[in-house]
């Protein structure tokens, strides 16, 4: 039987498109929904051009019931990857499904990383540090913000005229190229 993923994901959702193609004709793995916080995200759009389920979820459902819990058992859920999703997991899901949630954060953790540091403010960061390298970690979630296990980092030089257009580009062209082949890779290693 075909392992089955769910995407959470808040604003764009261009790393959900990659997945959704990748996976919409394989024999290892389907998206079976695609979840988010944000009623107003984009990645709702791509869902709906995959025919993928969506669920719109409120901060209270999502931290005060197990409605999203139930929905994932319900589907029974094999992976949940979170590409652009800016909530903490809460402690029942992750209880839920323990070393079955992975993120991609963009940036070579643990440099980086923490509340509040996603999307732009990452690359802000990486470039104030004068970094020589940037990158793009994928890693299981725990409690804590950007600080499970890695499973996968790729990287890229940061040369000296690269402004943050640049290393968002360069690490958006990497997170495309690789996300969906680790997600692969990590269902083929997983036992059912
Ligand atoms: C991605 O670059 C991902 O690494 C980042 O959000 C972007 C989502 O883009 N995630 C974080 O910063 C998490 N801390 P997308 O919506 O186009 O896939």
């Amino acid at each position: 039987m075909k392992k089955r993923i769910a995407i959470f994901a808040s604003g764009s959702g261009s790393n959900a498109q990659k997945i959704m193609e990748h996976f919409k004709h394989n024999d290892e793995a389907e998206v079976v929904l695609v979840l988010t916080n944000n009623p107003q995200a984009y990645v709702l759009q791509r869902a709906d051009n995959f025919e993928v389920p969506t669920h719109i979820f409120t901060r209270h459902e999502f931290y005060e019931t197990d409605e999203v819990i139930r929905l994932l058992k319900n589907l029974q859920v094999d992976l949940i990857v979170l590409a652009g999703f800016l909530w903490l997991a809460p402690g029942s899901l992750l209880k839920a499904f323990p070393n079955k949630i992975i993120n991609l954060h963009p940036a070579l953790l643990p440099k980086h990383g923490g509340k509040g540091m996603y999307g732009d403010h990452v690359h802000n960061a990486v470039l104030t540090a004068h970094d020589e390298e940037s990158g793009i970690t994928i890693h299981f979630v725990s409690d804590k913000f950007d600080e499970g296990e890695i499973i996968h980092q790729s990287r890229f030089k940061i040369e000296s005229e690269d402004n943050l257009e640049v290393i968002k580009f360069k690490g958006q062209q990497l997170e495309h190229q690789h996300f969906p082949r680790v997600i692969e890779s990590l269902l083929k290693k997983m036992k059912s």
